[in-house]
């Protein structure tokens, strides 16, 4: 071959590569640019696993993904089918919901899907017949698939995969895997992601007990009205301090505290006390400041305050805090006025309490007892146990529940005011 011909060609080839790599790389940007389309579909957490198999191993082993499992898979069902107060044939059970404090049953009896009587208490270990509503709705459609199952469609019923999966967090992710993880996919630290079901209300439309066709990234009251509620009067879902007194509640309360407005604790009304605001404040103030402390950010860049996500682990561990109180609260309860620490826990080292036994006390009911933390962080008074029954930060849990309200209130007093 003559030197100018294989010059030419190889000018050609390379030219060729060129092209064809601006091009791809154009398509990528073009591609990772583009919104999430409408019509994507929701493709089960497994499908995610293939290329996060960190983010998929860690929230394999969490209780997520494990809240709506089929009763034939080994070890699934913690209830007890054999005992004498078995409140339904065993035969017709086809899911078990939960199995930390409770477990319940769904099956066909024979006319439609069905929630089966009775929940199994595990801290009891006994069963529990009372407060059962009737046989005839499809009780899990209307009341309960939409947060314990990933892609519900309420017409039909169908879902893509028991459980939470990444799409309850993520959104449906059809378009980011068919473009290999180039196109977009939701991801945010927004409490809303987890206000969907850690809370309690009616769809818009009043049919549904939880948000129906929300989106990851939209707001969450165009699809849902929460129940909060009414301060001064206990009821069934709440006592009457504001504070739980049923599960899947955190969202509400956690609205109402420090938390949550501590981004707004910067951005509105702030006169300069501590100093000029600067991206060191961010970490302990904004979510994605707390979240990446190896980053610097400026107050345009962060959006939320301190929400869910920066005190659990959304993959691995859920139970186990992200960050520990003493992380932003590092000098002890308070960062700015540290010379108010002294004294500030009264019960002395040796009793080993901590801020969450008495900022979030165990007031929720979940199986047969108070099992779950307020997530309103702040003391309740043992006043409030006279008033509302509701359980104090002084006898929460196996603390001074040997005290009357009246000596404890007295004792509170003497020590904080
Ligand atoms: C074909 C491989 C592949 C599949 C399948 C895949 N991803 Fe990704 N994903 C990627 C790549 C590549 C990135 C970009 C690199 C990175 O940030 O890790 C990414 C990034 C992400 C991010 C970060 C996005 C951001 O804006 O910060 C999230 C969240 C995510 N993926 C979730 C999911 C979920 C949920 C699924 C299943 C519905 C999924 N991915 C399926 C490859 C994939
Ligand atoms: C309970 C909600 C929730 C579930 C379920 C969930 N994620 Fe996430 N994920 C989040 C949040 C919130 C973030 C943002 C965290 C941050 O910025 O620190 C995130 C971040 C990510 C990221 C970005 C990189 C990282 O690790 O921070 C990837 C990738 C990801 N998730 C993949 C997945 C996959 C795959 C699954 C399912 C196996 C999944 N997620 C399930 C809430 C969830
Ligand atoms: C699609 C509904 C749904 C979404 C979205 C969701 N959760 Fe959950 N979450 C549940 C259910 C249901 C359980 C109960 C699981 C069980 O006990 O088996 C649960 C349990 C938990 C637990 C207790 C787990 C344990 O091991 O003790 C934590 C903590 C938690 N969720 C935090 C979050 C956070 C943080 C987010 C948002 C980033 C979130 N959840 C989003 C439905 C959801
Ligand atoms: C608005 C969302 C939502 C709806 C609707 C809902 N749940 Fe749940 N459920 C949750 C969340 C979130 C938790 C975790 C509770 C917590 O830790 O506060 C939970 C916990 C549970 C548990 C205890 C799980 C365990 O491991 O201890 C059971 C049992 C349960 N739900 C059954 C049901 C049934 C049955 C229905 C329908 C009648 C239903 N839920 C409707 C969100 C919901
Ligand atoms: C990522 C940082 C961060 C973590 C982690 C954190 N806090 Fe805070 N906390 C703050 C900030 C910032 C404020 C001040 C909010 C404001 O008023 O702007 C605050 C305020 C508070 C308040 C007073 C506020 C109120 O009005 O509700 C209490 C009580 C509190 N935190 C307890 C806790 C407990 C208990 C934990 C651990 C479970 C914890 N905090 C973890 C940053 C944090
Ligand atoms: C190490 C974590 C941390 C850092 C850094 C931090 N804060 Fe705070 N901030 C807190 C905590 C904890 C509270 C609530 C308890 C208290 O009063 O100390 C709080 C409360 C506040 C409040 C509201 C309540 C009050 O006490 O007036 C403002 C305003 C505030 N901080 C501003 C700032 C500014 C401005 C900066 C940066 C110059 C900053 N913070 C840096 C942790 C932090
Ligand atoms: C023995 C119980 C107890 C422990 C343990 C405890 N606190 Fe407190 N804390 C209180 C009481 C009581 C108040 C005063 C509340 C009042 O005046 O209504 C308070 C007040 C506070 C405040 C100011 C509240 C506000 O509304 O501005 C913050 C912030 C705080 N504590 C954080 C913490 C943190 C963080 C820890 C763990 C390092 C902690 N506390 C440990 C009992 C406790
Ligand atoms: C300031 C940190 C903090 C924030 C913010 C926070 N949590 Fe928690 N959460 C905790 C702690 C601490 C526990 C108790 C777990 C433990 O230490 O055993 C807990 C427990 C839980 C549990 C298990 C049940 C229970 O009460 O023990 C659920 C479910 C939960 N949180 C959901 C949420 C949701 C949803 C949000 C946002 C609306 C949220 N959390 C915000 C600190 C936080």
């Amino acid at each position: 071959m003559r030197p100018w011909k294989r010059i030419l060609r190889g000018l050609l080839f390379w030219t060729l590569v060129v092209v064809a790599f601006g091009g791809l790389l154009t398509a990528l940007v073009l591609v990772g640019q583009a919104p999430i389309p409408e019509d994507a579909t929701y493709i089960g957490s497994d499908a995610c696993g293939a290329c996060h198999w960190r983010a998929h191993g860690g929230w394999q082993d969490s209780l997520h993904p494990k809240m709506m499992r089929r009763v034939d898979e080994p070890g699934v069902v913690v209830a007890d089918f054999a005992a004498k107060e078995m409140p339904f044939d065993p035969k017709q059970a086809v899911w078990a919901i939960g199995s930390r404090f409770e477990q319940q049953f769904m099956g066909h009896d024979g006319k439609t899907e069905t929630l089966l009587p009775g929940s199994w208490q595990v801290d009891k270990g006994k069963w529990n017949v009372k407060g059962w509503d009737g046989w005839d709705v499809p009780i899990p459609l209307q009341r309960c698939h939409g947060c314990h199952t990933v892609g519900l469609d309420v017409k039909t019923g169908h879902f893509v995969e028991p459980g939470i999966g990444c799409e309850s967090c993520h959104g449906p992710g059809s378009w980011h895997r068919n473009t290999l993880g180039f196109g977009a996919i939701a991801s945010t630290l927004d409490a809303q992601v987890c206000g969907q079901c850690h809370t309690r209300g009616l769809s818009t439309d009043g049919k549904y007990f939880f948000p129906v066709g929300y989106r990851i990234g939209e707001r969450l009251e165009d699809h849902f009205r929460e129940s909060p509620p009414t301060l001064g009067q206990n009821s069934a879902e709440w006592w009457g301090n504001g504070r739980e007194h049923k599960r899947h509640q955190e969202y509400w309360p956690w609205k109402q505290g420090g938390h949550s407005h501590s981004l707004k604790s910067l951005t509105e009304g702030y006169d300069g006390r501590y100093g000029e605001i600067a991206p060191a404040c961010l970490r302990c103030h904004a979510a994605e400041a707390a979240a990446n402390p190896r980053r610097d950010f400026t107050l345009d860049q962060v959006r939320h305050g301190i929400t869910c996500a920066v005190c659990h682990n959304v993959h691995g561990g859920l139970d186990k805090q992200r960050f520990r109180c003493d992380y932003c609260h590092e000098r002890g309860a308070y960062f700015h006025r540290s010379e108010r620490n002294a004294g500030h826990v009264v019960c002395g080292d040796d009793a080993k309490v901590t801020c969450v036994d008495c900022h979030m006390p165990l007031t929720g009911k979940n199986g047969g007892g108070l099992h779950l933390h307020t997530h309103y962080p702040g003391i309740v008074p043992p006043s409030d146990a006279a008033k509302y029954g509701a359980p104090s930060s002084c006898a929460n849990g196996a603390c001074h529940a040997d005290k009357d309200a009246t000596w404890l209130q007295a004792a509170f007093d003497g020590h904080y005011r």
